[in-house]
């Protein structure tokens, strides 16, 4: 299946990352985010939100667990989750919350540590990893279904600096 990997050299490219992405989006896509705490996860899903339209604030979901947001993908109102699973308890918890539910073809959901509710999680559409290097960041996008693929190819990343 398709990777794609970048250097983000600041905040900046990972916002611009974030922006490419919300020009790929497509109801019923799963993109799961992992890397280390303070790699960039909220920061990216930020500047994507932003770019998709949202206009409001983009809390990190870390004592909600996920906050929900609707977007505009060809002009229809499109309902994206963007969970942070950090502080779940064990993984019976993301069943027991009903979380499970919000994944079906009309919704698109984002998960920062998603690692936490496995084994109870749907396979990822794509998968994004944020590693620290240096005074940036690597980041490794990988596909791992066809609307991933889809996803990926058609992404065009730009970097701010
Ligand atoms: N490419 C980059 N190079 C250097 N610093 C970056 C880069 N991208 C983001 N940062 C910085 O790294 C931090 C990322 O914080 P952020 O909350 O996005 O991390 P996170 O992965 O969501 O962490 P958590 O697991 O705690 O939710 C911010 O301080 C941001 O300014
Ligand atoms: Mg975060």
């Amino acid at each position: 299946m398709h990777q794609k990997t970048f250097y983000l050299k600041n905040e900046s490219d990972t916002c611009a990352l974030g922006k490419s992405l919300a020009a790929v989006l497509k109801a019923g896509l799963k993109i799961y985010l992992h890397g280390d705490l303070g790699a960039g996860k909220t920061t990216l899903i930020r500047a994507m939100l932003k770019e998709a339209g949202h206009k409001g604030k983009v809390k990190s979901p870390t004592y909600t667990l996920v906050e929900p947001y609707s977007i505009d993908l060809n002009n229809r109102p499109v309902d994206l989750l963007h969970f942070d699973l950090y502080r779940l308890g064990c993984p019976e918890e993301f069943l027991e919350a009903g979380f499970r539910e919000h994944f079906n073809e009309k919704t698109i959901c984002f998960i920062e540590w998603a690692e936490k509710a496995d084994p109870e999680l749907p396979p990822p559409d794509l998968v994004i990893s944020l590693e620290v290097t240096g005074d940036g960041r690597t980041a490794c996008l990988k596909a791992s279904s066809d609307k991933g693929s889809h996803c990926l190819e058609n992404l065009r990343f730009l970097p701010h600096s």
